[in-house]
């Protein structure tokens, strides 16, 4: 039912942690099941120099907040705001449908933590504006 990468993300995911004084931090709940996830960027120079995570969750939404934060690191902002959960869950050879709506959690809460940064730096980040951090898709 789940495929290898997400079961390998799953048992050894990549990024958790925190990291104190980080540029942006981003915190999200999923209203679908109530897991919470929390991320930490440290940007310099407009890169994500590097990202570590919390999650209260699934296996599902620690498998895509792992893989998520390995495709953001080292990454532009702009790079990093490309990264959908759709695109999370095809690096993970793909979620079962149900649990789609996990893999919203750590798109969400990346974006957050943007959110967050753009804030504190007074600068405005393309795309951030429009997101909407308040419906997960299933
Ligand atoms: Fe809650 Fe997966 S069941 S994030």
């Amino acid at each position: 039912m789940y495929s290898e990468k997400v079961m390998d993300h799953f048992m050894n995911p990549r990024n958790m942690g925190e990291i104190e004084n980080a540029s942006g931090v981003g915190e999200v709940g999923n209203p679908v099941c109530g897991d919470i996830m929390k991320v930490f960027l440290d940007i310099e120079d407009g890169i994500i120099k590097d990202v570590k995570f919390k999650t209260f969750g699934c296996g599902s939404a620690i498998a895509t907040s792992s893989m998520s934060t390995e495709m953001i690191k080292g990454k532009t902002i702009k790079e990093a705001m490309a990264v959908t959960n759709k695109a999370v869950a095809e690096a993970l050879d793909g979620l079962p449908p149900v649990k789609m709506h996990c893999s919203v959690l750590a798109e969400q809460a990346i974006k957050a933590a943007l959110l967050d940064y753009s804030e504190k730096e007074g600068i405005e980040i393309d795309g951030l504006e429009e997101f909407d951090f308040t419906e997960p898709e299933h």
